[in-house]
Protein backbone atom coordinates (compact mmCIF):
# COMPACT_ATOMS: atom_id res chain seq x y z
CA UNK A 1 0.00 0.00 0.00
CA UNK A 2 1.23 3.27 -0.74
CA UNK A 3 1.33 5.47 2.47
CA UNK A 4 -0.29 9.27 2.11
CA UNK A 5 2.87 11.19 1.45
CA UNK A 6 3.55 8.59 -1.83
CA UNK A 7 0.83 9.65 -3.27
CA UNK A 8 0.76 12.79 -5.60
CA UNK A 9 -0.47 15.48 -3.67
CA UNK A 10 -2.56 16.65 -6.32
CA UNK A 11 -4.78 13.32 -6.54
CA UNK A 12 -4.35 13.06 -2.46
CA UNK A 13 -6.62 15.99 -2.37
CA UNK A 14 -9.67 14.68 -4.65
CA UNK A 15 -12.70 12.28 -3.60
CA UNK A 16 -12.90 9.80 -5.98
CA UNK A 17 -16.49 10.82 -6.80
CA UNK A 18 -14.92 13.62 -8.21
CA UNK A 19 -13.51 11.60 -11.36
CA UNK A 20 -15.97 11.13 -14.14
CA UNK A 21 -16.31 6.87 -14.40
CA UNK A 22 -14.12 6.71 -17.48
CA UNK A 23 -11.01 8.77 -15.74
CA UNK A 24 -11.63 6.12 -12.58
CA UNK A 25 -11.65 3.27 -15.46
CA UNK A 26 -8.15 4.35 -16.77
CA UNK A 27 -7.13 5.11 -13.20
CA UNK A 28 -7.90 1.75 -12.43
CA UNK A 29 -5.99 0.35 -15.53
CA UNK A 30 -2.99 2.04 -14.88
CA UNK A 31 -2.56 1.04 -11.60
CA UNK A 32 -3.51 -2.71 -12.39
CA UNK A 33 -0.78 -5.13 -12.38
CA UNK A 34 -1.99 -7.51 -15.12
CA UNK A 35 -1.22 -6.38 -18.49
CA UNK A 36 -4.11 -4.67 -19.94
CA UNK A 37 -4.90 -2.93 -23.31
CA UNK A 38 -7.18 -1.82 -25.59
CA UNK A 39 -6.95 -2.69 -29.45
CA UNK A 40 -9.05 -1.06 -32.48
CA UNK A 41 -10.72 -2.63 -34.98
CA UNK A 42 -7.46 -3.72 -36.83
CA UNK A 43 -5.94 -5.13 -33.61
CA UNK A 44 -3.62 -1.75 -33.13
CA UNK A 45 -3.02 -0.51 -29.51
CA UNK A 46 -4.85 2.70 -28.49
CA UNK A 47 -4.76 2.24 -24.91
CA UNK A 48 -2.06 0.19 -22.82
CA UNK A 49 -0.70 0.18 -19.08
CA UNK A 50 2.54 0.30 -18.35
CA UNK A 51 2.48 -3.80 -17.58
CA UNK A 52 1.12 -4.55 -20.27
CA UNK A 53 4.48 -3.17 -21.79
CA UNK A 54 6.81 -4.27 -19.51
CA UNK A 55 5.32 -7.95 -19.25
CA UNK A 56 6.44 -8.09 -23.04
CA UNK A 57 9.60 -6.48 -22.21
CA UNK A 58 8.98 -3.47 -23.70
CA UNK A 59 10.46 -0.58 -21.77
CA UNK A 60 7.48 1.63 -22.17
CA UNK A 61 3.99 1.80 -22.79
CA UNK A 62 4.68 4.48 -26.26
CA UNK A 63 6.66 1.49 -27.60
CA UNK A 64 3.91 -0.56 -28.12
CA UNK A 65 1.10 2.68 -28.60
CA UNK A 66 -0.35 2.08 -32.88
CA UNK A 67 1.30 -1.41 -32.81
CA UNK A 68 -0.66 -4.25 -33.54
CA UNK A 69 -0.87 -6.69 -30.92
CA UNK A 70 0.27 -9.57 -33.75
CA UNK A 71 4.00 -8.54 -32.78
CA UNK A 72 3.31 -10.08 -29.10
CA UNK A 73 3.36 -13.59 -30.20
CA UNK A 74 4.90 -15.94 -32.75
CA UNK A 75 3.91 -17.89 -35.70
CA UNK A 76 2.68 -20.55 -33.95
CA UNK A 77 0.74 -19.03 -31.43
CA UNK A 78 -0.89 -16.37 -33.89
CA UNK A 79 -1.88 -19.53 -35.89
CA UNK A 80 -3.83 -20.70 -32.80
CA UNK A 81 -5.45 -17.36 -31.99
CA UNK A 82 -6.56 -17.18 -35.54
CA UNK A 83 -7.95 -21.20 -35.78
CA UNK A 84 -9.09 -22.00 -32.27
CA UNK A 85 -9.29 -18.74 -30.16
CA UNK A 86 -10.48 -15.95 -32.00
CA UNK A 87 -14.30 -17.81 -33.55
CA UNK A 88 -14.59 -18.43 -29.74
CA UNK A 89 -14.32 -14.55 -28.91
CA UNK A 90 -16.20 -13.13 -32.05
CA UNK A 91 -18.84 -16.08 -31.33
CA UNK A 92 -19.42 -15.45 -27.28
CA UNK A 93 -17.80 -12.12 -27.07
CA UNK A 94 -15.69 -13.26 -24.34
CA UNK A 95 -12.69 -15.37 -24.01
CA UNK A 96 -10.18 -16.78 -21.54
CA UNK A 97 -7.15 -19.08 -21.62
CA UNK A 98 -3.61 -19.44 -21.77
CA UNK A 99 -1.39 -18.82 -23.93
CA UNK A 100 2.25 -18.20 -25.09
CA UNK A 101 3.69 -14.70 -25.36
CA UNK A 102 6.52 -13.35 -27.32
CA UNK A 103 8.76 -10.64 -25.52
CA UNK A 104 10.67 -8.24 -27.15
CA UNK A 105 14.19 -9.77 -26.96
CA UNK A 106 12.67 -13.07 -28.64
CA UNK A 107 12.03 -15.00 -25.44
CA UNK A 108 8.62 -16.64 -24.89
CA UNK A 109 6.54 -16.44 -21.43
CA UNK A 110 3.25 -18.42 -20.46
CA UNK A 111 0.73 -16.16 -20.14
CA UNK A 112 -3.31 -16.29 -18.85
CA UNK A 113 -5.26 -13.72 -21.28
CA UNK A 114 -8.86 -13.10 -20.69
CA UNK A 115 -9.83 -10.84 -24.29
CA UNK A 116 -13.42 -9.46 -24.24
CA UNK A 117 -15.12 -7.31 -28.09
CA UNK A 118 -16.28 -4.13 -27.66
CA UNK A 119 -19.28 -3.71 -30.15
CA UNK A 120 -17.35 -1.87 -32.80
CA UNK A 121 -14.71 -4.64 -33.31
CA UNK A 122 -12.22 -3.28 -30.66
CA UNK A 123 -10.83 -5.69 -28.35
CA UNK A 124 -9.94 -5.52 -24.29
CA UNK A 125 -7.21 -7.00 -23.36
CA UNK A 126 -5.82 -8.52 -20.10
CA UNK A 127 -2.78 -10.48 -19.62
CA UNK A 128 -0.75 -12.11 -16.44
CA UNK A 129 2.88 -13.91 -16.80
CA UNK A 130 2.29 -17.31 -15.14
CA UNK A 131 5.70 -18.22 -15.90
CA UNK A 132 6.18 -18.54 -11.99
CA UNK A 133 3.00 -20.69 -11.32
CA UNK A 134 3.98 -22.89 -14.14
CA UNK A 135 7.34 -24.10 -12.82
CA UNK A 136 5.80 -24.83 -9.39
CA UNK A 137 3.67 -26.51 -11.49
CA UNK A 138 6.37 -28.47 -13.19
CA UNK A 139 8.55 -28.96 -10.30
CA UNK A 140 5.52 -30.43 -8.31
CA UNK A 141 5.03 -32.94 -11.14
CA UNK A 142 8.45 -33.76 -11.24
CA UNK A 143 8.49 -34.56 -7.40
CA UNK A 144 5.81 -35.89 -7.19
CA UNK A 145 6.90 -38.54 -10.35
CA UNK A 146 10.32 -38.62 -8.98
CA UNK A 147 8.56 -39.67 -5.57
CA UNK A 148 5.96 -42.57 -6.94
CA UNK A 149 8.57 -43.75 -9.14
CA UNK A 150 11.02 -44.27 -5.54
CA UNK A 151 7.83 -45.67 -4.13
CA UNK A 152 7.02 -48.12 -6.98
CA UNK A 153 10.70 -49.44 -7.43
CA UNK A 154 11.27 -49.78 -3.40
CA UNK A 155 8.03 -52.03 -2.83
CA UNK A 156 9.08 -54.25 -5.45
CA UNK A 157 12.31 -54.87 -4.15
CA UNK A 158 11.23 -55.45 -0.82
CA UNK A 159 8.18 -57.76 -2.25
CA UNK A 160 11.44 -60.49 -3.26
CA UNK A 161 13.23 -60.98 -0.03
CA UNK A 162 10.03 -60.98 1.43
CA UNK A 163 8.76 -63.60 -0.15
CA UNK A 164 11.66 -65.72 1.14
CA UNK A 165 11.42 -65.08 4.46
CA UNK A 166 7.92 -65.94 4.34
CA UNK A 167 8.31 -69.36 2.75
CA UNK A 168 11.56 -69.98 5.50
CA UNK A 169 8.53 -68.66 8.14
CA UNK A 170 6.48 -71.09 6.53
CA UNK A 171 8.42 -73.76 7.01
CA UNK A 172 8.89 -73.55 10.61
CA UNK A 173 5.38 -73.18 11.46
CA UNK A 174 4.94 -76.16 9.84
CA UNK A 175 7.86 -78.16 11.85
CA UNK A 176 6.86 -76.32 15.09
CA UNK A 177 3.35 -77.87 14.64
CA UNK A 178 5.33 -81.29 13.76
CA UNK A 179 6.98 -80.82 16.72
CA UNK A 180 4.75 -79.58 19.29
CA UNK A 181 4.36 -83.01 21.56
CA UNK A 182 8.10 -83.27 22.04
CA UNK A 183 8.42 -79.53 22.96
CA UNK A 184 8.13 -77.72 26.32
CA UNK A 185 5.54 -75.49 26.48
CA UNK A 186 7.59 -72.82 27.92
CA UNK A 187 9.43 -72.92 24.49
CA UNK A 188 6.84 -70.75 23.24
CA UNK A 189 7.71 -71.27 19.98
CA UNK A 190 4.23 -71.34 18.60
CA UNK A 191 3.85 -67.82 20.27
CA UNK A 192 7.58 -66.76 18.18
CA UNK A 193 6.38 -68.34 15.03
CA UNK A 194 3.14 -66.71 15.07
CA UNK A 195 4.90 -63.24 15.95
CA UNK A 196 7.10 -63.68 12.69
CA UNK A 197 4.20 -64.22 10.47
CA UNK A 198 2.17 -61.53 11.88
CA UNK A 199 5.33 -59.42 11.40
CA UNK A 200 5.47 -60.74 7.62
CA UNK A 201 1.95 -60.20 7.32
CA UNK A 202 1.91 -56.53 8.22
CA UNK A 203 5.03 -56.13 5.90
CA UNK A 204 3.25 -57.48 3.00
CA UNK A 205 0.82 -55.60 3.43
CA UNK A 206 2.14 -52.48 3.85
CA UNK A 207 4.09 -53.02 0.45
CA UNK A 208 0.45 -53.68 -1.10
CA UNK A 209 -0.65 -50.45 -0.13
CA UNK A 210 2.44 -48.99 -1.04
CA UNK A 211 1.71 -49.72 -4.68
CA UNK A 212 -2.07 -49.69 -4.54
CA UNK A 213 -2.03 -46.18 -3.07
CA UNK A 214 1.34 -45.32 -6.08
CA UNK A 215 -0.97 -46.68 -9.01
CA UNK A 216 -3.79 -45.08 -7.40
CA UNK A 217 -2.49 -41.56 -7.11
CA UNK A 218 -0.39 -42.34 -10.71
CA UNK A 219 -3.92 -43.13 -12.49
CA UNK A 220 -2.51 -46.88 -13.21
CA UNK A 221 -5.10 -48.97 -11.46
CA UNK A 222 -5.32 -50.75 -15.03
CA UNK A 223 -7.66 -53.80 -14.97
CA UNK A 224 -7.02 -57.18 -15.61
CA UNK A 225 -10.17 -58.76 -15.85
CA UNK A 226 -11.05 -61.94 -15.67
CA UNK A 227 -13.87 -64.76 -14.44
CA UNK A 228 -13.46 -66.33 -11.24
CA UNK A 229 -14.88 -67.71 -8.29
CA UNK A 230 -15.59 -65.31 -5.51
CA UNK A 231 -16.77 -67.67 -2.74
CA UNK A 232 -13.23 -69.70 -3.63
CA UNK A 233 -11.03 -66.32 -3.12
CA UNK A 234 -12.67 -65.46 -0.15
CA UNK A 235 -11.62 -69.16 1.26
CA UNK A 236 -8.52 -69.07 -0.32
CA UNK A 237 -7.54 -65.78 1.48
CA UNK A 238 -9.42 -66.49 4.81
CA UNK A 239 -7.04 -69.81 4.79
CA UNK A 240 -3.45 -67.29 4.88
CA UNK A 241 -5.36 -65.68 7.43
CA UNK A 242 -5.46 -68.88 9.59
CA UNK A 243 -2.76 -70.48 8.83
CA UNK A 244 -0.66 -67.63 9.37
CA UNK A 245 -2.12 -66.64 12.98
CA UNK A 246 -1.13 -63.43 13.53
CA UNK A 247 -2.77 -60.12 14.39
CA UNK A 248 -6.14 -61.61 14.26
CA UNK A 249 -5.66 -64.95 15.32
CA UNK A 250 -7.81 -63.99 18.26
CA UNK A 251 -11.02 -63.53 16.50
CA UNK A 252 -12.65 -66.55 15.00
CA UNK A 253 -13.63 -66.06 10.98
CA UNK A 254 -16.52 -67.72 9.96
CA UNK A 255 -17.18 -68.39 6.17
CA UNK A 256 -20.32 -68.45 4.54
CA UNK A 257 -19.55 -69.24 1.21
CA UNK A 258 -21.59 -72.59 0.04
CA UNK A 259 -22.13 -72.12 -3.60
CA UNK A 260 -19.53 -70.64 -6.39
CA UNK A 261 -20.15 -67.06 -6.76
CA UNK A 262 -19.08 -66.23 -10.74
CA UNK A 263 -17.67 -62.79 -11.45
CA UNK A 264 -15.08 -60.46 -13.80
CA UNK A 265 -12.78 -58.52 -12.12
CA UNK A 266 -9.37 -58.34 -11.47
CA UNK A 267 -7.82 -60.65 -9.14
CA UNK A 268 -5.11 -59.02 -7.45
CA UNK A 269 -6.61 -56.07 -7.01
CA UNK A 270 -9.76 -57.47 -5.74
CA UNK A 271 -7.28 -59.76 -3.53
CA UNK A 272 -6.21 -56.48 -1.88
CA UNK A 273 -9.67 -55.16 -1.41
CA UNK A 274 -11.06 -58.32 0.57
CA UNK A 275 -8.27 -58.49 2.85
CA UNK A 276 -8.44 -54.94 3.76
CA UNK A 277 -11.72 -55.42 4.72
CA UNK A 278 -10.83 -58.69 6.70
CA UNK A 279 -7.57 -57.38 8.32
CA UNK A 280 -9.81 -54.12 9.61
CA UNK A 281 -12.74 -56.57 11.09
CA UNK A 282 -9.87 -58.63 12.54
CA UNK A 283 -8.34 -55.66 14.00
CA UNK A 284 -10.99 -53.81 15.13
CA UNK A 285 -13.23 -56.36 15.73
CA UNK A 286 -12.45 -57.01 19.92
CA UNK A 287 -11.07 -60.30 19.29
CA UNK A 288 -15.21 -61.45 18.98
CA UNK A 289 -15.90 -63.60 15.66
CA UNK A 290 -15.31 -62.13 12.40
CA UNK A 291 -18.37 -63.34 9.58
CA UNK A 292 -17.68 -63.41 6.00
CA UNK A 293 -20.83 -63.90 3.47
CA UNK A 294 -20.34 -64.68 -0.29
CA UNK A 295 -23.62 -64.72 -2.08
CA UNK A 296 -25.64 -63.28 -5.06
CA UNK A 297 -28.14 -61.09 -4.47
CA UNK A 298 -30.59 -60.59 -6.60
CA UNK A 299 -28.14 -61.80 -9.27
CA UNK A 300 -25.48 -59.68 -7.93
CA UNK A 301 -22.11 -61.30 -6.67
CA UNK A 302 -21.87 -59.93 -2.77
CA UNK A 303 -19.60 -60.20 -0.13
CA UNK A 304 -20.35 -59.25 3.41
CA UNK A 305 -17.66 -58.48 6.24
CA UNK A 306 -19.63 -58.34 9.47
CA UNK A 307 -17.58 -58.04 12.88
CA UNK A 308 -18.99 -57.14 16.57
CA UNK A 309 -16.03 -55.16 17.51
CA UNK A 310 -15.61 -51.11 18.66
CA UNK A 311 -17.87 -50.19 15.40
CA UNK A 312 -17.69 -46.52 13.95
CA UNK A 313 -19.59 -43.59 15.02
CA UNK A 314 -22.32 -42.04 12.41
CA UNK A 315 -19.86 -38.73 12.59
CA UNK A 316 -16.69 -40.57 11.03
CA UNK A 317 -18.45 -42.81 8.59
CA UNK A 318 -18.52 -40.72 5.38
CA UNK A 319 -14.34 -39.35 6.24
CA UNK A 320 -13.54 -43.09 6.52
CA UNK A 321 -12.95 -43.73 3.02
CA UNK A 322 -10.72 -40.66 2.18
CA UNK A 323 -7.36 -41.10 1.98
CA UNK A 324 -5.06 -41.00 5.30
CA UNK A 325 -9.44 -40.71 7.35
CA UNK A 326 -8.88 -42.52 10.11
CA UNK A 327 -11.82 -42.90 13.50
CA UNK A 328 -9.53 -44.17 16.21
CA UNK A 329 -7.06 -42.48 17.84
CA UNK A 330 -5.82 -44.81 20.59
CA UNK A 331 -2.07 -46.26 19.37
CA UNK A 332 -3.49 -49.62 20.14
CA UNK A 333 -4.27 -49.94 16.65
CA UNK A 334 -1.77 -49.01 13.96
CA UNK A 335 -2.58 -47.95 10.71
CA UNK A 336 -2.61 -45.28 7.72
CA UNK A 337 -5.96 -44.46 7.09
CA UNK A 338 -5.49 -46.04 3.59
CA UNK A 339 -7.18 -48.75 3.49
CA UNK A 340 -10.78 -48.10 3.18
CA UNK A 341 -9.62 -45.27 0.51
CA UNK A 342 -7.94 -48.28 -1.39
CA UNK A 343 -10.87 -50.49 -0.75
CA UNK A 344 -13.41 -47.69 -2.73
CA UNK A 345 -10.83 -47.07 -5.54
CA UNK A 346 -10.97 -50.98 -6.39
CA UNK A 347 -14.46 -51.10 -5.85
CA UNK A 348 -15.44 -48.14 -8.06
CA UNK A 349 -13.03 -49.61 -11.00
CA UNK A 350 -15.13 -52.22 -10.83
CA UNK A 351 -18.30 -50.76 -11.03
CA UNK A 352 -19.50 -51.88 -7.83
CA UNK A 353 -20.89 -50.22 -4.48
CA UNK A 354 -20.08 -50.70 -1.17
CA UNK A 355 -21.98 -49.89 1.98
CA UNK A 356 -21.04 -49.52 6.10
CA UNK A 357 -23.77 -50.17 8.43
CA UNK A 358 -22.06 -49.48 12.02
CA UNK A 359 -22.22 -47.62 15.14
CA UNK A 360 -19.89 -47.26 18.24
CA UNK A 361 -19.56 -50.05 20.03
CA UNK A 362 -22.51 -52.05 18.30
CA UNK A 363 -19.94 -53.98 15.24
CA UNK A 364 -19.24 -52.97 11.66
CA UNK A 365 -20.59 -54.64 7.98
CA UNK A 366 -19.28 -53.61 5.31
CA UNK A 367 -21.56 -55.23 2.03
CA UNK A 368 -19.80 -54.69 -1.28
CA UNK A 369 -22.14 -55.58 -4.48
CA UNK A 370 -20.38 -55.64 -7.80
CA UNK A 371 -23.14 -55.58 -10.98
CA UNK A 372 -24.47 -58.43 -12.33
CA UNK A 373 -22.05 -60.68 -14.24
CA UNK A 374 -22.42 -60.56 -18.36
CA UNK A 375 -23.20 -63.79 -20.16
CA UNK A 376 -20.09 -65.47 -21.10
CA UNK A 377 -20.13 -66.91 -24.60
N1 LIG B 1 -14.26 -52.97 10.89
C1 LIG B 1 -14.02 -51.79 11.46
N2 LIG B 1 -14.42 -51.52 12.73
C2 LIG B 1 -14.21 -50.33 13.31
N3 LIG B 1 -13.57 -49.31 12.71
C3 LIG B 1 -13.14 -49.50 11.45
C4 LIG B 1 -13.34 -50.74 10.76
N4 LIG B 1 -12.82 -50.61 9.52
C5 LIG B 1 -12.33 -49.37 9.45
N5 LIG B 1 -12.51 -48.70 10.61
C6 LIG B 1 -12.15 -47.31 10.89
O1 LIG B 1 -11.91 -46.67 9.66
C7 LIG B 1 -10.59 -46.11 9.65
C8 LIG B 1 -10.05 -46.21 8.25
O2 LIG B 1 -9.79 -47.56 7.91
P1 LIG B 1 -8.58 -47.90 6.98
O3 LIG B 1 -8.57 -49.35 6.74
O4 LIG B 1 -8.66 -46.98 5.83
O5 LIG B 1 -7.29 -47.43 7.82
P2 LIG B 1 -6.52 -48.15 9.00
O6 LIG B 1 -7.08 -49.50 9.29
O7 LIG B 1 -6.51 -47.18 10.12
O8 LIG B 1 -5.05 -48.23 8.41
P3 LIG B 1 -4.54 -49.12 7.19
O9 LIG B 1 -4.25 -48.14 6.11
O10 LIG B 1 -3.32 -49.76 7.72
O11 LIG B 1 -5.62 -50.07 6.80
C9 LIG B 1 -9.82 -46.90 10.68
O12 LIG B 1 -8.74 -46.13 11.19
C10 LIG B 1 -10.88 -47.18 11.73
O13 LIG B 1 -11.03 -46.04 12.56
MG1 LIG C 1 -7.25 -50.84 7.57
Amino acid sequence: MHSTEQVPHHLFQLQSSQFPAECIQYAAMEASMDGMAIADSNGHYTYLNEAHAHVYGYASASELLGKSWNILYDAHELAKFQSQHMPLLWKTGRWRGEAIGLRKDGTTFPQEVSLTVFGDGGLICVVRDISAQKQIERSLIESSAAMQTLVSIASHELKNPLTVFQSYIDLLTRRVALLAPRLESSDNFDVLTRCAQDACARMRSCINTFLDTSRIVEGRLTMEPERFDLSEKVRTIVAQYAFQGGAGAQCPILVHAPEPIFMRGDRLQLRHMISNLISNALKYGDGKPVEITVAAVNGKPTLVVKDQGIGISTDSQQRIFGRFERAVTSSRFEGSGLGLWIVAQIIEAHEGTIELNSGSGTGTTFTVTFPRPQLEH
